[in-house]
């Protein structure tokens, strides 16, 4: 069975172990159009990160055997950080990032003090989730980034609909496909706001990259009469001569 073929319920510990790892590195993109999807998704995600700045220190949440960690690294980020729950994939991404520091870490739960990253990345984690758990993941990434998070959804429309009735497969080939309303909601819990979404291969896949911003809270302003010098204040209350 292909990889994406399958569905995956468990996925704190689908990745745990050696074998699952150095399966994952070698046959996750091993055929013709799971190659040709990482380079659409790889060229998506390049595009997603335009905007920030690269002086910055990024964190790759979930990151696997360090495939977007690698991709950080070579966008030119002053300071990359990967974190993942599996210390076996890690193994392989310290394999190939022998430089960059990695920490083993539930996303629901990051050993990281508020905004400690400039962005945090989570890439091919939330459609593995539901949604109580996604919106976890979601507030600490938000918590620990100074502003910019960046995401992929699963997001289902007719199209990916239509081809599950078809082919039998889940909707996406994923466990926890969305709907853009569930986007919304998982957002507006987690104090996220979406800036931009940058599409992989629709319609034929639902996966798609979310540029996310943190609300900035709003601080009360001083009323501009309270701000006014007192001198200036009592010359408006006088009124107009
Ligand atoms: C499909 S792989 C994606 C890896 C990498 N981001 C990529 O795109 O190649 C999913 C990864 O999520 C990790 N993972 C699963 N549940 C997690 C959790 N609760 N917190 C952090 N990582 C988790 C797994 O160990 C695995 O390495």
């Amino acid at each position: 069975m292909r990889y994406n073929a399958q569905v995956v319920d468990a996925p704190r510990e689908y990745w745990q172990t050696e074998a699952q790892a150095e399966h994952y590195e070698r046959n996750r993109f091993g055929d013709p159009w799971s190659r040709a999807y990482r380079f659409v998704e790889e060229r998506t995600i390049r595009r997603a990160l335009r905007a920030l700045a690269r002086s910055g220190r990024i964190l790759d949440t979930a990151c696997g055997t360090g495939r977007i960690t690698a991709l950080l690294v070579d966008e030119g980020f002053a300071e990359v950080v990967g974190s993942d729950v599996s210390t076996a994939m890690m193994a392989v991404a310290k394999r190939h990032l022998p430089q960059i520091e990695f920490f083993q870490a539930d996303a629901t739960r990051l050993p990281f003090d508020e905004n400690s990253f400039d962005a945090v990345m989570c890439i091919g984690l939330l459609m593995h989730l539901d949604a109580a758990t996604r919106v976890a993941a979601l507030r600490e990434l938000a918590r620990i980034s100074r502003r910019h998070v960046v995401v992929q959804y699963g997001c289902v429309g007719a199209f990916q609909r239509l081809q599950s009735r078809v082919t039998g497969r889940p909707a996406g080939s994923v466990r926890y496909p969305v709907v853009d309303a569930e986007i919304h909601q998982d957002l507006e819990r987690s104090g996220l706001q979406e800036r931009a979404r940058f599409w992989v291969l629709r319609p034929v896949t639902g996966s798609v990259i979310l540029s996310l911003a943190k609300e900035r809270r709003r601080v009360a302003r001083p009323s501009a009469r309270r701000s006014l010098p007192r001198d200036l204040a009592a010359l408006a209350a006088s009124g107009p001569r």
